[in-house]
């Protein structure tokens, strides 16, 4: 086995078995790996090819990845991270888009259709619909819970998403949220998760 037999998945896989694969194999690949960039990576490479190898509305998945905390900003904001996809764009503010209200709320935003959704940012104007999943650990001390990172996933068609879509992606954020190390790097300080 090599790494990328990780992104690979068996033809007429159900949703559920493409999660759980993601879920497994993000498990194994992040074991001994504490790093931001190298886990977010292998992550969104997983979710691409899991959309990929499933049915519609899955297969229209036109975009994979994460956007996290940006230290380096004076007020709240995200900025790009890896992902899978056509280029996009660099920051979003929190609250604004789709992104920046589940950062903001840390909630996620599961959206039928992103014509609806009041201040959609448009980074490709073929997305018709998305579903952003905020990353947040609890500082050491105050347990206060800190915003560290979205999950964004952008579908072609309407209705790309669903509940199943919901469960398994907030499981992948919690998971990437304990498994990496989120460094603070303006301040230096450090949230351990
Ligand atoms: N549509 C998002 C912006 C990011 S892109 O989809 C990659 C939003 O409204 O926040």
């Amino acid at each position: 086995m090599v790494h990328a037999d990780a992104s690979n998945f068996v033809i007429g896989v159900t949703k559920d078995q493409a999660y759980e694969q993601v879920l497994m194999q993000a498990e194994g690949l992040f074991d001994g790996q504490r790093n931001w960039v190298c886990n977010l990576s292998n992550a969104a490479s997983l979710l691409w090819h899991a959309y990929k190898s499933l049915p519609s509305p899955s297969n229209q998945v036109n975009w994979a990845g994460f956007y996290t905390l940006n230290p380096l900003s004076p007020s709240p904001q995200l900025i790009l991270g890896p992902f899978q996809g056509k280029v996009a764009c660099q920051t979003i503010a929190f609250s604004r888009g789709v992104c920046g209200v589940a950062a903001a709320t840390q909630t996620t935003q599961l959206v039928r259709d992103v014509d609806a959704f009041p201040g959609h940012i448009a980074c490709d104007g073929d997305s018709r619909s998305e579903i952003v999943v905020p990353i947040v650990v609890s500082q050491e001390g105050t347990g206060e819970k800190k915003l560290v990172a979205i999950i964004d996933i952008d579908c072609a068609v309407l209705d790309g998403f669903d509940e199943v879509d919901r469960v398994y992606l907030e499981k992948l954020g919690g998971l990437i949220g304990r498994s990496c190390d989120w460094w603070l790097w303006s301040s230096g300080d450090r949230l351990d998760c």
